[in-house]
């Protein structure tokens, strides 16, 4: 039998911990018929995997109408890896793909090391909000010292970053389509004017890199070239802020599993899958038929959409063994906090790394740190975070 479900995604109940509502939806169905968006919801760990590596289950971008208004924005979005499937996919990965492979994301280590030290160093008092002082600053600079984004003109990132991805979200409102329009104009004009004035000095960072396949042998347009710069600014290092945010609570509200990893007990490279499993940062992705595909055995229609729901398959009982608990030493952990299939996230290597080496560092320098106050989340479902964090670094004895 066909199973519906007319869950509010913008409820801030659900939104405050969509856990319950979730683990309930899965008892329901592997793929359910969302009422209220018209599309499936991939539930279950196995569903949401086959959605991802299903070849006629695509990225099919539609620009959004009016076109016009939208059109800062849509391009943005058209012309980039993430929207685009083979061959265009392909392309456009291929360009960049060399950058964020694990050999040349190691040499990169000691920079976040010292960025990460650095930022810990100037931290005055006790208390801190650690996303506004740690959090974001430091995957920021990671990412834009590898395009050659100037150290100035970084502040301005994670503004137009916000309110780009503030339209993925449900129930969006006028104001902030248009902040997101503006944003697009802003961050394209700014790219454009940066690669004008690195075109004429080219050096070894990425943007130098895309700027000679344009002019080479124009593997990319000049469109595609603004698109990817944006793309990978924001997509490097929105979610490593919110993995750091989520998974330092969950750690902070475990202090059993806390102590097991500020003890050395528990390697933080394996702590850290757990803190993406057990709190994704990115909970929905979705996925367009471009044929009639059968998943978890439902029929989907060609042109139908489904929701991938990657927070829900990493709660999944099927897969995890007391999957609504914290075990920081949790192996294996095959989360799908990363995607699956061809879209896998091409930046996981580099947001390993950084969160090794960012949440190691932090540790070490406050093994005592606790929550100074009850963190304030943000009222989002697909990208899920904290606003701020406020920590008390010296914590309890
Ligand atoms: C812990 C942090 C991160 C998480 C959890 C994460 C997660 C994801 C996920 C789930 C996808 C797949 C989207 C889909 O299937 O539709 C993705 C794609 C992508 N990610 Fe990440 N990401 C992280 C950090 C980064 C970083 C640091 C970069 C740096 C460049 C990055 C760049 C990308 C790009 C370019 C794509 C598109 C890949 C494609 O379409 O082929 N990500 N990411």
């Amino acid at each position: 039998m066909l199973a519906t479900s007319r869950l509010d995604l913008a409820d801030p109940g659900f939104i405050a911990d969509p856990y319950p509502a979730l683990a309930a939806l899965r008892a329901q169905a592997d793929l359910a018929w969302h009422e209220p968006t018209g599309r499936w919801l991939a539930t279950t760990h196995a569903a949401v995997g086959a959605t991802l590596r299903h070849r006629s289950l695509g990225r099919i971008w539609s620009d959004l109408e009016p076109a016009e208004r939208f059109e800062p924005f849509s391009a943005l979005h058209r012309n980039q890896m993430m929207e685009n499937e083979p061959p265009a996919h392909t392309r456009l990965r291929r360009l960049v793909a060399g950058a964020f492979a694990r050999g040349h994301v190691e040499r990169l280590r000691p920079r976040v090391q010292e960025l990460a030290t650095d930022l810990l160093d100037r931290v005055s008092g006790d208390d801190v909000d650690v996303l506004a002082a740690y959090a974001e600053p430091l995957p920021v600079a990671v990412i834009a010292e590898l395009l050659g984004v100037p150290a100035s003109d970084r502040g301005q990132l994670r503004d137009w970053s916000q309110r780009i991805v503030a339209m993925y979200e449900h129930g969006r409102t006028l104001e902030v389509e248009q902040a997101a329009i503006t944003a697009s104009e802003e961050f394209s004009g700014y790219v454009r004017a940066l690669v004008t004035a690195r075109q004429g000095d080219l050096g070894d960072d990425l943007v130098s890199d895309l700027i000679r396949a344009r002019d080479g042998d124009g593997r990319l347009s000049s469109d595609e070239l603004v698109a990817s710069v944006v793309l990978l600014l924001n997509a490097g290092h929105e979610a490593s802020v919110n993995v750091f945010g989520n998974g330092l609570v969950a750690l902070l509200r475990h202090p059993g599993q806390l102590r097991r990893v500020v003890s050395g007990e528990v390697p933080v490279e394996v702590a850290l899958e757990e803190m993406i499993r057990f709190d994704a940062p990115l909970q929905l992705f979705e996925r367009t038929a471009t044929a009639e595909v059968e998943v978890a055995g439902v029929e989907v229609a060609a042109g139908q959409k489904v929701a991938a729901l990657m927070g829900s398959a990493n709660r999944d009982a099927a897969v995890f063994p007391d999957a609504d608990g914290f075990d920081a030493g949790r192996e294996p952990n095959p989360h799908v906090g990363f995607g699956m299939g061809l879209h896998f996230c091409l930046g996981a290597p580099l947001a390993r790394m950084e969160l090794a080496v960012s949440v190691a560092e932090l540790l070490r320098r406050f093994p005592r740190l606790a929550l100074a106050e009850e963190p304030e989340q943000r009222p989002t479902f697909v990208l899920r975070g904290y606003r701020t964090i406020r920590l008390d670094l010296r914590g309890a004895a």
